[in-house]
């Protein structure tokens, strides 16, 4: 890709992440339809999603051949086709925002359910999630989501996992699209939170009706709504990216004015996104270890995930793909390479600050932006609402290419998720 396409990329990105966004909003209100959503045998789909020069043999589910976990590396590998049924489906999990329940919005292709992935070192066997295995290890402990709606994404995908281990039971939810919420797991006296701050850090989202088409932001100010109730939780998840690329303003510390990333409308200092972005992980990696170094808490950044528009968001066949990109198919583009470059190292700098200060915070990155970049087939897409052609096809239809379906890839990442606390267990 050169570097204009790069530019280009990121001035569509910018409107597609609005529009697809805005929209999202008006989900709830769709009441529920029934559920018509099947999942066919297991040798039917084979036929329907092979190709004779695409199948990948099939990986058994190996024994790992080593006990020692830390070498594992799930960043690199490709996705192989399995038999294994996802844990959850359309109608077994209610935890499932709509939007993202693909099959039960009629999306009727299913060959993106069987994939698994497979680690570049092939005796690192596929990462595998295990319900009662992941409670154990949370057992008397509080886990928290922070981030936007690919964070939300993550989130109910491990309350579907995990409901096929025990049932939760939500015991708080906020009045307006659930971006606060909490389960607790009786059974295990285990608490996963949910808290919608999008920029980790203080910031007031534009505001179309209020004629507020950009963010501002106040990037040296961690979010009072979970830094006020971080001593309640033991792990933490961040996971956010996708919104920094809209139009801000941003504030330093003693809330100076730093600049914004759209000078050429609004005239003040040129200050990019991907600055900022850091700026936020930094400030929030911050809070966390200034508090809590000397714990045995730990904190996960997740990496950048892609977005697969094709065309406008609102054409037909906008992610249309039933199949991951193979290795090597397509480059990574240059947006996510940067994002991803700006928390690795901010990761690796919050590392070396809890060692130098002697402490045992345990700092490390979700390792998922190569794996999530392949998978273009499981958007989705014009399946973000119910039935989208029961009037036929149509020319202009509203797609989501930024979120997963689920059941979906984004399943994988909850397994990571348990190979890394495993670790911790185990160290
Ligand atoms: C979904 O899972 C539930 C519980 O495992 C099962 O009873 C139901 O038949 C499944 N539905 C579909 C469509 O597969
Ligand atoms: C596991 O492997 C890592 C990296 O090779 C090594 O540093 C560590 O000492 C090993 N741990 C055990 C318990 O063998
Ligand atoms: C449940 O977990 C909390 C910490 O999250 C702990 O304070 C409490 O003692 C636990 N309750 C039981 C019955 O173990
Ligand atoms: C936008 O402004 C309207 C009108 O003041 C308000 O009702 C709404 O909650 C605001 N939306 C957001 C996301 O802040
Ligand atoms: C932009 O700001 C600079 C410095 O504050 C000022 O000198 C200049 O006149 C402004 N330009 C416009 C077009 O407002
Ligand atoms: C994600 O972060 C890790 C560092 O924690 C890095 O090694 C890896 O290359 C990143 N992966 C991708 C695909 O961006």
């Amino acid at each position: 890709m050169g570097k204009t396409q790069h530019q280009n990329l990121i001035r569509k990105l910018i409107p597609c992440v609005l529009y697809t966004l805005i929209p999202l909003a008006v989900l709830h209100y769709y009441r529920y339809i029934s559920p018509r959503c099947s999942v066919p045998t297991a040798d039917k789909r084979l036929e329907s999603t092979a190709t004779t020069d695409s199948i990948t043999p099939l990986v058994q589910e190996q024994e790992a051949e080593v006990k020692n976990l830390s070498w594992w590396d799930y960043s690199e590998g490709h996705w192989v086709q399995t038999r294994l049924e996802p844990l959850y489906n359309c109608t077994s999990c209610e935890a499932i925002k709509l939007g993202q329940n693909c099959m039960l919005n009629g999306r009727s292709d299913t060959g993106y359910l069987y994939w698994q992935w497979q680690p570049k070192d092939t005796r690192c066997p596929p990462p595998v999630f295990d319900a009662s295995l992941f409670l154990r290890i949370i057992r008397n402990k509080h886990l928290a989501f922070i981030g936007g709606s690919i964070a939300r994404n993550q989130l109910e995908s491990l309350i579907c996992l995990l409901s096929t281990g025990s049932k939760p039971e939500l015991v708080y939810k906020d009045s307006d699209e659930h971006k606060f919420r909490r389960w607790v797991f009786y059974e295990y006296n285990a608490t996963i939170w949910s808290f919608w701050t999008q920029f980790f850090v203080e910031g007031i989202q534009y505001n179309q009706s209020k004629g507020i088409n950009h963010n501002t932001l106040y990037l040296d100010t961690p979010n009072e709504k979970w830094a006020s109730e971080l001593d309640k939780i033991d792990i933490v998840v961040f996971s956010s990216g996708r919104w920094f690329a809209q139009k801000a303003i941003y504030y330093g510390e003693g809330n100076q004015l730093l600049g914004c990333n759209f000078p050429q409308e609004n005239n003040c200092t040129d200050f990019n996104f991907f600055d900022a972005f850091r700026k936020a992980v930094r400030t929030s990696l911050k809070e966390v270890t200034k508090r809590f170094y000397k714990s045995d808490k730990a904190v996960v950044v997740a990496n950048y995930t892609f977005a697969h528009f094709e065309g406008e968001w609102n054409e037909f066949a906008t992610c249309p793909k039933t199949e991951p990109y193979k290795d090597g198919d397509a480059e990574m583009p240059y947006l996510e390479n940067e994002m991803r470059k700006s928390a690795i190292e901010e990761v690796a700098m919050a590392v070396k600050d809890v060692k130098e200060m002697g402490g045992r915070l345990k700092i490390e990155t979700l390792d998922v932006t190569k794996l999530t970049f392949l998978r273009r087939d499981a958007h989705p897409g014009p399946y973000m609402f119910p039935n989208p052609f029961a009037n036929g096809i149509k020319e202009k239809v509203q797609n989501d290419c930024v979120h997963w379906c689920l059941p979906g890839p984004i399943d994988t990442w909850n397994a990571i998720l348990l190979q890394l606390m495993k670790r911790w267990k185990d160290e």
